[in-house]
């Protein structure tokens, strides 16, 4: 069987990609789809097949179902296509809509060799934790592994509460990462996959020794923190 993890949660900016960046810094060899209203993963070339979607779920939804489910019919192909473990990055208001997709045709994907594993991700975020539930309940379906990852870029969530909306999931947690404004924006421009490549003399050049090294300390701790939440899942892909 192939494996593919699902990384989903419909509300937007909860670490969806950058967890996926972790997932492909853990297991350099891993195939990725993304699957979005714009490409993020540019810095991973060739590894990365997109796939687009509208950002706008009324725009989805006044197109009727027949037409929101067709618009799936690329990536359930890739998905069914798939020879390597592959890590697939849903974006925003779309993990809802394709997981029942992806459930209805559960047997077919089994006779192509495919095994699913289920990630979500979730912020304290009311509107993100709302998510959690209805998400997994969906991916129980058709997904025997099931993940839940606490990004606490908004604070910590009641133990209690994730231990009850995570239900029959593994849950890790990653911290929230504290960095230099500079070093926030070498993130956003080339991902994790840029900071084990990133030139140390050319950074203290142009920030002085002691930013230029709180820049580097900065991003290979966020390098390694992502990669340390998705140990467990990389675990799971590539066993
Ligand atoms: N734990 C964290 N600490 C600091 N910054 C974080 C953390 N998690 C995510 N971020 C930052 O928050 C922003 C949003 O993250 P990301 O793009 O991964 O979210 P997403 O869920 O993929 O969003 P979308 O739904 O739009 O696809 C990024 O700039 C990311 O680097
Ligand atoms: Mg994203």
């Amino acid at each position: 069987m192939t494996k593919v993890l699902l990384v989903g949660q419909d509300k937007g900016g909860v670490g969806k990609t950058l967890i996926s960046r972790g997932l492909a810094e853990v297991i350099p060899g891993a195939p990725l789809i993304e699957v979005d209203s714009s490409q993020r993963m540019l810095e991973l070339g060739k590894r990365v097949q997109f796939f687009h979607t509208r950002a706008n779920r009324e725009t989805i939804e006044r197109t009727g179902g027949a037409a929101a489910r067709a618009e799936f019919d690329p990536l359930i192909d890739a998905i069914a296509s798939a020879t390597l473990p592959t890590v697939i990055d849903i974006g925003a208001n779309t993990s809802a809509s394709l997981l029942p997709v992806i459930a209805d045709l559960i047997t077919d994907f089994v006779e192509a060799g495919i095994e699913f594993g289920v990630l979500v991700v979730t912020t304290a975020e009311p509107g993100a934790l709302a998510w959690v539930p209805k998400l997994l309940a969906t991916a129980e379906l058709f997904a025997a592994t099931r993940f839940v990852i606490e990004n606490r870029v908004e604070g910590e969530i009641d133990p209690k509460v994730l231990q009850k909306i995570s239900a029959g999931a593994t849950v890790t947690c990653l911290m929230n990462q504290i960095m230099d404004e500079q070093a926030a924006l070498i993130l956003q421009a080339g991902g994790l996959a840029s900071i084990a490549k990133l030139d140390h003399k050319a950074l203290l050049k142009k920030f002085g020794i002691a930013r230029g090294c709180r820049i580097r300390r900065d991003l290979t701790r966020v390098r390694l923190d992502v990669m340390q939440s998705v140990h467990l899942v990389a675990e799971w892909l590539v066993a």
